[in-house]
């Protein structure tokens, strides 16, 4: 009896033991690229709204097919169910009028691949793909760089020539 209890308390101390040697994480200061060093339990201050660009400047496209970004401002255009105020300007009726850019004929092609007289149902909702952008700090880096920036790297059987 007794040397069960010394094994059962020998066992005991082991595992207090391993218990102990665990590697401790290090505690680094909390940080978020969103909330900054606030903690989650706790309310931070919210920043400023970034202003929106407001250039009239067509900005590059980073690939093909990408939606170009918003150049203006769009506060306050309506955009729902009974009224879209980007299709004022950028009808193709209504482009030449306004100086805007007109939506592009892709915008006229239903999912059946039916090109119609009027914008497709799916292009409907412009701001689910074009957005405008804001002049803001990134919240993070990027390297992305475009296709046609990559400069192709000699490589080892073209250096041999
Ligand atoms: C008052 C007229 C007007 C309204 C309303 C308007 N736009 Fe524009 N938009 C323009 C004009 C003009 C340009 C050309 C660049 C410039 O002057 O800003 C343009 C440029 C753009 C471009 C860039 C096109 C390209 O080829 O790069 C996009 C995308 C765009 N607008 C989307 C929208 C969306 C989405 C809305 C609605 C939320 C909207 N616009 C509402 C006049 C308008
Ligand atoms: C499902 C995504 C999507 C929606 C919704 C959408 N677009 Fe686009 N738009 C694109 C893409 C992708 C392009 C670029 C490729 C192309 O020409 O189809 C584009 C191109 C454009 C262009 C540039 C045309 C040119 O000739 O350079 C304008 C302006 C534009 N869209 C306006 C609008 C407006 C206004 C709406 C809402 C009525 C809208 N788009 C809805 C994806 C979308």
């Amino acid at each position: 009896m007794r040397t069960f209890f010394a094994v059962i308390i020998a066992s005991l101390v082991a595992l207090a033991a391993l218990a102990i040697a665990q590697p401790t994480v290090p505690v680094l200061p909390f940080h978020d690229s969103l909330r900054g060093t606030t903690p989650l339990n706790e309310e931070p201050k919210a920043p400023l709204i970034a202003p929106t660009e407001n250039k009239d400047v067509i900005r590059g496209l980073n690939y093909a097919q990408q939606p170009p970004t918003i150049p203006h401002k769009i506060d306050n255009y309506q955009l729902d169910k009974n009224a879209n105020r980007c299709l004022a300007c950028h009808a193709r009726s209504r482009a030449e009028e306004s100086g805007a850019v007109p939506v592009a004929v892709s915008h006229y092609i239903d999912r059946d691949g039916l090109v119609s007289g009027h914008l497709s149902p799916r292009r409907y909702f412009c701001t689910q793909c074009h957005v405008p952008q804001a002049d803001a700090k990134l919240l993070i880096g990027n390297t992305f760089v475009a296709v046609e920036d990559i400069k192709q790297q000699p490589t080892s059987k073209s250096q041999k020539k």
